[in-house]
């Protein structure tokens, strides 16, 4: 089983960013806790700021991987090109998201991604990526 987390713009920040919302760890700490848990399978990880980097990312990993999880962060609601891109690959791709999108500013409650989407994990803080990982195996 060969799982891949795609975080977008700003993810990097987890820890120092808006720690109310977002928390106080650091992703690259919570992904080594990720990698014990699940050491089972094969978990990678991406993280871009950079929109098609981002879709470069998914046409890679996209034809090989068993899932993507993807936390396209704020381009969840504007890249017409990162739903595109998933749209277009074959591995299926579960949308996560740390907080709950629904709960916040309207901006927030579209995505250009969930209608191509496996499914959305929204709001159980980082535990979301747990749910995402444990809906493919
Ligand atoms: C986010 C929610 C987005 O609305 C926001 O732009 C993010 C993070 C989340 O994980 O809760 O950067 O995707």
């Amino acid at each position: 089983m060969k799982l891949i987390i795609i975080n977008g713009p700003n993810l990097n920040l987890l820890g120092k960013r808006e720690p109310e919302i977002y928390g106080s760890t650091t992703f690259e700490e919570y992904f080594g806790e990720l990698k014990q848990k699940f050491s089972t399978i094969q978990l990678d990880y991406f993280q871009s700021n950079i929109e098609g980097e981002i879709i470069n990312k998914l046409h890679e990993v996209g034809f090989s991987y068993d899932g993507i999880i993807l936390n396209a962060a704020a381009y969840t609601h504007t890249s017409v090109g990162i739903g595109d891109a998933v749209k277009g690959i074959s591995t299926p791709v579960v949308e996560v998201h740390i907080s709950n999108v629904h709960s916040r500013e309207d901006f927030r409650h579209v995505s250009y991604i969930a209608g191509n989407a496996k499914g959305v994990i929204s709001g159980f803080g980082l535990n979301s990526y747990v749910l995402a990982i444990q809906s493919f195996i």
